[in-house]
């Protein structure tokens, strides 16, 4: 079996749980496309790029398949995530070589799927059902959990009952839901045991989390990060994505009062614009967002900030555009991603009237990410001589080398043995290139800058 992942964290998590739903079954786990007899790709349809490029693939795995059918073996084929929530059986009608369209709630449903698919031909499923996937996805053995390394992320919550109006999510991945607090933390247990030291709480909309805890009510995720911390080897804590609005006063509390909780945060904006944000329907504007931050940063005062950004949505103006540069500037971001604005079939957005043209789209996407890759370069340069904590991933292109990640998630290179992985050590920042911090390690940490294990 081989999966693909396209898109976000979420669908490296899914494309997870579905390899360890099927490795019960018989199915382990191919290096290549081309040593396996069953190849799901597990699609992302957020943008029209990401959505077409499972298309190309489609071609390229339909070979595959032909050629193995020559030499007497039966490949299949298995379309998954968004793009198969979205279009259904449409994909086996463009892509006939495609056996299977799963949805993003079906997965654990995947080993009767494949079985039918074997016994009466094509099988699609893209229903909502009432079961909890999470309830029946198989948890993954020790050995897989080790060899995926370090580093973990888990989903808590998943779907979206923001609708902005450029956005597919709230239709491919449907309406908000939490997964319960117990569920949560015997996950998190597990990996722990298995080496990992870092969790990332992930969901489309994650610090909307509100899944039932021990004592019968809704947790924040603010009190769902507060218990992972107290796990013995959890030693960092991460969630992303947030969206500004909920963005409650524990959780800025957390960012000051859990040492694990890592001083990174990932929280889109979209757009600088008033008008803008209105026309998305972000429910906030620019000085509540500016007000966020500046609260976060008091809780915690070496916040490093990343976001999203979309330029050219509908009706957006070089004034508008000229509000999203000079909010980069305000805030001075330590890294962000941008967008050119794609409508999506059944959003507000695709139907609004003045759309921007595709040239305006591209000159605005240069000119911010000039602005963001000028904002990340300052923030990686201060870090310069700067001495903090590093947890260890894998080692490094070239022998003797490792790499690891500083708390603000930039990689760090240093060289060191290989023993260090999974461990977590100062190291003092030697060199600055593109967008990698160089060290070696250090006898100290800063102590303005310690935190318990980070
Ligand atoms: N066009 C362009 N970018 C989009 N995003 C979501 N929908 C669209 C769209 N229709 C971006 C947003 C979001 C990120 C995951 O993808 O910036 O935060
Ligand atoms: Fe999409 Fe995020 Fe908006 Fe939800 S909050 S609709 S996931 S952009």
């Amino acid at each position: 079996m081989y999966v693909k992942s396209f898109g976000c964290q979420m669908n490296v998590y899914d494309s997870q749980r579905m390899a360890d739903t099927l490795a019960p079954e018989g199915y382990l786990e191919a290096a290549t496309a081309e040593d396996a007899d069953l190849i799901i790709l597990n699609t992302c349809h957020i943008r029209e790029k990401a959505a077409e490029k499972v298309y190309s693939e489609l071609g390229r795995v339909r070979r595959l398949k032909e050629a193995a059918a020559a030499d007497g073996r039966n490949v299949l084929i298995a379309v998954a995530g968004c793009v198969a929530q979205a279009q259904g059986d449409e994909i086996i009608r463009r892509a006939p070589a495609v056996d299977l369209v799963v949805g993003s709630q079906n997965y654990h449903r995947l080993p009767d799927l494949i079985a039918r698919v074997r016994r009466d031909g094509k099988a699609v499923d893209t229903e909502f059902p009432l079961d909890d996937k999470f309830d029946h996805l198989a948890i993954p053995s020790l050995a897989s959990t080790r060899a995926r390394g370090v580093t973990a992320f888990v989903t808590v919550q998943e779907g979206c009952d923001k609708f902005c109006t450029f956005c597919v999510v709230p239709y491919t991945r449907g309406a908000e839901t939490s997964r319960p607090v117990d569920k949560i933390l015997t996950e998190v247990e597990r990996l722990a045991e298995a080496g990992v030291r870092e969790i990332t709480l992930i969901g489309q909309n994650v610090n909307a989390y509100h899944g039932e805890g021990p004592d019968g009510r809704p947790w924040s995720l603010a009190r769902l990060l507060g218990l992972i911390a107290q796990l013995r080897g959890i030693e960092r804590l991460r969630y992303t994505t947030s969206h500004p609005l909920d963005m409650a006063d524990d959780l800025i509390a957390a960012h000051r009062d859990l040492p694990q909780l890592m001083p990174q945060l990932h929280l889109p904006v979209q757009s600088g614009s008033d008008r803008i944000l209105a026309a998305m329907n972000r429910r906030h504007t620019r000085a509540d967002y500016v007000k966020v931050v500046a609260r976060l940063r008091q809780a915690r005062a070496d916040l490093a900030l990343t976001s999203d950004f979309i330029v050219g949505f509908p009706g957006e103006t070089e004034e508008d555009f000229a509000a999203t540069l000079s909010l980069v500037g305000e805030i001075g971001y330590s890294g962000a991603f941008s967008f050119k604005y794609s409508p999506r079939p059944g959003t507000p957005g695709a139907d609004m009237d003045d759309q921007v043209d595709e040239a305006a789209k591209s000159d605005r996407l240069h000119r911010l990410q000039a602005a963001i890759d000028r904002s990340q370069a300052a923030f990686n340069h201060s870090c310069l001589g700067r001495t903090f904590s590093v947890l260890f991933e894998r080692p490094g292109r070239h022998g003797g080398q490792l790499v690891g990640r500083s708390p603000y998630r930039q990689p760090v290179q240093i060289e060191a043995p290989p023993a260090l992985i999974g461990e977590i050590a100062p190291v003092t920042i030697t060199e600055v290139a593109s967008n990698s911090l160089f060290g070696a390690l250090a006898l100290a940490q800063e102590p303005a800058l310690a935190g318990a294990g980070a």
